[in-house]
């Protein structure tokens, strides 16, 4: 095959052999292919799009460039579960855990934040002493039954090497937002870690990839149908993220939420959130269990046992105190009514731009910068009661964090029809 002639293909709308796909996709993790030719395939892609045949042969070449994790031996079903990223997102820190709790293995392989939304290890790592690397034997040790049952750790190198090249690729082409380009990236991943059992959190609306509800349901029913073709009981819930997940943003700040949750207390919308997707994960896993039971485990500390467990198996404390940003400021309402609107985009960019996210791979974020907010879309409010507090280490930041939230939140009279739409999308 010659490289030049699959990008053709693609130009013109052809679609691509399995013979072909396999060859590109090896080939590029081999260095065979360079940069520019899957750049220009990527984007030829992006434009005329893949088949569902096309995109299944795709996800397994990517698979296939690397090792794939076997938890056949642990004697129990597994189950994981995969958001498209949102903010304030922190459902897998309680969630793990609390599906840990009734027998079934949570294989939670995890990645960092790019750009606002955050990144599930970068909030652990909050934690003193937490660490995110483990080898292949100790993430066994850890779901095995004399281990909590549940780990969230890095996702090794050898897992897709292909995904990890493309998608860096992407994130500097313009070729992120793409159905079958995400639905292959995510799912190689997750077909590669080994898990029985899959259930997927597609976000949709302004702080998402994908901000409307068609392309969301694209995304899912593209991704469910990957995985129920490789053999994993994949199931998919389409969930908002037009605000922010609860009342944090930000990595030691969303620890500490996700613990008041494992003490039984929390933002109902976490709390339910994280009840959800574990009821779908347990029976997609073959072991059903009841709402009220899953809402009992976090409340009578099961789930919260799972966790410390989990959290000292990865040479983290879970009694250390949190670090603390040592500047905040805050923003107040300026007048009296009902909170309309609190963008999870605005605030997602607010958090970055305060230190919790970064702009390249390589950067390093900060665990105390964030936003706390203390009113959520439907909830009446004062004038001069504070809406958001900012927490940074670097208050040369505040100004720019500022500018990101001008448009982020509205405030409208209590007998307004903004306001009682927000005040019934609430209920
Ligand atoms: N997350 C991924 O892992 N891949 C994508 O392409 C998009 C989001």
């Amino acid at each position: 095959f010659d490289a030049v002639d699959v990008i053709a293909a693609k130009r013109d709308r052809q679609r691509l052999s399995d013979a072909q796909i396999d060859w590109v996709v090896d080939a590029y993790t081999r260095g065979v292919v360079a940069d520019e030719q899957m750049s220009a395939l990527a984007m030829a892609i992006y434009l005329n799009g893949m088949d569902r045949g096309e995109i299944a042969r795709w996800t397994d070449a990517m698979i296939r460039s690397g090792e794939r994790m076997d938890f056949s031996g642990l004697g129990r079903p597994t189950a994981d579960k995969h958001s498209t990223g949102g903010v304030g997102d922190k459902i897998t820190l309680p969630l793990a855990p609390l599906v840990a709790v009734f027998g079934v293995s949570v294989p939670q392989l995890s990645g960092r934040g790019l750009g606002h939304t955050g990144g599930t290890l970068d909030k652990l790592e909050s934690i003193p002493g937490w660490r995110a690397a483990l080898t292949n034997a100790e993430i066994l040790d850890m779901l095995s039954a004399s281990g909590p049952g549940a780990v969230i750790c890095a996702a090794g190198s050898g897992l897709a090497p292909a995904d990890k090249k493309l998608y860096a690729l992407r994130d500097t082409t313009a070729t992120v937002s793409c159905v079958p380009l995400i639905a292959s990236s995510i799912m190689s991943k997750k077909i590669a870690e080994g898990t029985g059992a899959l259930v997927l959190d597609v976000k949709v609306g302004s702080g998402a990839f994908m901000k409307e509800l068609d392309q969301a349901r694209e995304l899912a029913q593209t991704m469910v149908a990957l995985g129920t073709d490789a053999g994993v009981t994949t199931r998919a819930l389409l969930t908002d993220m037009s605000t922010p997940l609860g009342l944090t943003a930000g990595n030691a700040l969303e620890v500490r939420e996700a613990v008041e949750v494992l003490s039984g207390g929390g933002p109902q919308d976490v709390v339910d959130l994280t009840v959800a997707l574990a009821g779908e994960m347990l029976s997609a896993a073959g072991r059903p269990v009841d709402e009220p039971e899953l809402r009992a485990a976090l409340a009578d500390g099961r789930a919260m046992d799972v966790w410390r467990e989990m959290i000292r198996r990865q040479d983290g404390d879970p009694d250390a105190p949190l670090p603390v940003a040592p500047e905040t400021e805050t923003i107040s309402a300026v007048d009296d009514g009902v909170l309309t609107r609190l963008d999870a985009l605005g605030v997602g960019v607010a958090a970055w731009r305060l230190g919790a996210g970064r702009a390249r791979k390589e950067d390093p974020v900060q665990a105390v910068a964030g936003v706390e907010m203390h009113a959520k879309p439907g909830d009446s409010v004062r004038a001069g009661q504070p809406l958001l507090t900012l927490h940074t280490a670097t208050p040369e930041r505040f100004e720019r964090a500022r500018a990101a939230l001008e448009d982020a939140i509205a405030v409208c009279p209590a007998d307004s029809p903004e306001a009682r739409a927000a005040v019934a999308r609430r209920r």
